[in-house]
């Protein structure tokens, strides 16, 4: 929401899409999700630019490596992380990034034995919040606040929460 809240745009082309396919519906359920692309790569990107767990679970080296060029010792604490700018929701259209641990370059819920075994149900949970919230209210910062100054800290600890929590006026939505 804070990302959508800094681009309106973006968060107009989510909302009339999960709008044009739930229609009078007034609620979306689990087997809407698949009709709404966008939303998808909205939750994508998210998991992009702020992963909930961003360095995953400490791990080390059990033994001397070399991984491109790059030495790491036996009993080495290595991070994988990523820190892009843009908020583009758009990339995910045109390529199939799969989040379930096949493509490292994107790993929000790890990869590998280890990796988590509530993907499906994390996913599933933010999507269906997500476009629950963008069907049924149309979303306005509160009077006196601007957007820009909407922020991306996060407090210490192994998930990300935010600093400042999210403020925004709701505005319920009647599909006539
Ligand atoms: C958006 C939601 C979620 C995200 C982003 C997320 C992310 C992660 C990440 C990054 C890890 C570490 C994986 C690794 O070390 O490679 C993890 C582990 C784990 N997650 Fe999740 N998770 C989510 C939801 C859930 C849910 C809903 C459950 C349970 C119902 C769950 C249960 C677990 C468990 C048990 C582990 C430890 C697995 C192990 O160490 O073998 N997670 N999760």
């Amino acid at each position: 929401m804070t990302y959508l809240m800094k681009n309106p745009k973006k968060l107009r082309k989510a909302q009339k899409e999960v709008r044009q396919a739930i229609e009078k519906k007034r609620f979306v359920k689990e087997e809407d999700i698949e009709q709404l692309p966008y939303l998808k790569a909205v939750v994508k990107e998210t998991m992009r630019l702020q992963p909930a767990a961003p360095l995953l679970l400490p791990r080390e080296s059990s033994q001397d490596c070399d991984f491109d060029g790059h030495k790491i010792p036996a009993k080495t604490t290595v991070y994988v992380g990523e820190n892009p700018e843009e908020f583009k929701p758009e990339r995910f259209r045109k390529k199939s990034i799969d989040l379930k641990g096949v493509d490292f370059g994107m790993i929000p819920f790890g990869a590998g034995r280890r990796m988590c075994p509530g993907i499906n149900m994390g996913l599933v949970i933010v999507e269906l919040s997500l476009a629950n919230l963008l069907y049924a209210f149309n979303w306005e910062m509160p009077l006196g606040t601007k957007s820009e100054d909407l922020d991306m800290e996060a407090l210490p600890g192994i998930t990300m929460h935010k600093k400042n929590a999210l403020c925004l006026m709701a505005r319920k939505y009647v599909c006539e």
